[in-house]
């Protein structure tokens, strides 16, 4: 009988212990930001900027406040500075980090705007 109640509060403590590892990836997503000053407006979906993977490879030092101003949206980026290698181009040049050439890989968001005449069509 001693057997069995270690056994059952062994296996609890496992059980909530794989519960608090799967919640880790959800915690790094924490730190994902959008980007959508244009993108939307442009017809492409908006921009998730993995920031805790970059943060993870790169000091803060290199972004800010050289490359980004460290306020959500308060940088004025767009695609011609991008391939002109200014902000996320400073490093997507193909040199450092592949080319702004994969355009799915930054520009992964949910669009929530709805066409008008799309609209009106589903009504
Ligand atoms: C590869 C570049 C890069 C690195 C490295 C980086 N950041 Fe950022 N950070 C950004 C970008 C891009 C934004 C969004 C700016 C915008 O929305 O205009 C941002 C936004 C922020 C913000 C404002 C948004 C928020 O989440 O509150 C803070 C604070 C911040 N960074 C802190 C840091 C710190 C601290 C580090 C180092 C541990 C760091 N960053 C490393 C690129 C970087
Ligand atoms: C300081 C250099 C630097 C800057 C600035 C930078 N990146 Fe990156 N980024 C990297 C590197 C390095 C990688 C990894 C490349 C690889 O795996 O080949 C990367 C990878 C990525 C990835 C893929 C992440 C994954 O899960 O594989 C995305 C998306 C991304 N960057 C978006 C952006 C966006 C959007 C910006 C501008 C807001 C930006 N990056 C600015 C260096 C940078
Ligand atoms: C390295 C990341 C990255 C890649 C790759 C990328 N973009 Fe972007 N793009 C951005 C960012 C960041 C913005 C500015 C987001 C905002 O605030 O609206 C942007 C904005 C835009 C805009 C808005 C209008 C404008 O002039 O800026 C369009 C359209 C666009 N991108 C098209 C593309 C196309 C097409 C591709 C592929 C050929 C592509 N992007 C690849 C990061 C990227």
């Amino acid at each position: 009988m001693k057997k069995v109640i270690i056994f059952l509060s062994f296996s609890v403590l496992v059980i909530s212990l794989l519960s608090f590892v799967e919640l880790r990836p959800t915690q790094a997503e924490y730190a994902d930001l959008t980007l959508n000053r244009y993108a939307e407006q442009a017809g492409m979906p908006p921009v998730i900027f993995p920031h805790w993977f970059h943060r993870i490879r790169f000091k803060c030092k290199v972004c800010h406040e050289d490359i980004f101003l460290m306020r959500q949206g308060s940088n004025d980026i767009n695609m011609a500075k991008i391939i002109q290698g200014e902000y996320c181009g400073k490093c997507h040049n193909g040199k450092i980090a592949w080319a702004p050439l994969y355009c799915d890989r930054c520009h992964s968001g949910q669009s929530t705007i709805v066409i008008p005449s799309a609209r009106g069509f589903l009504k």
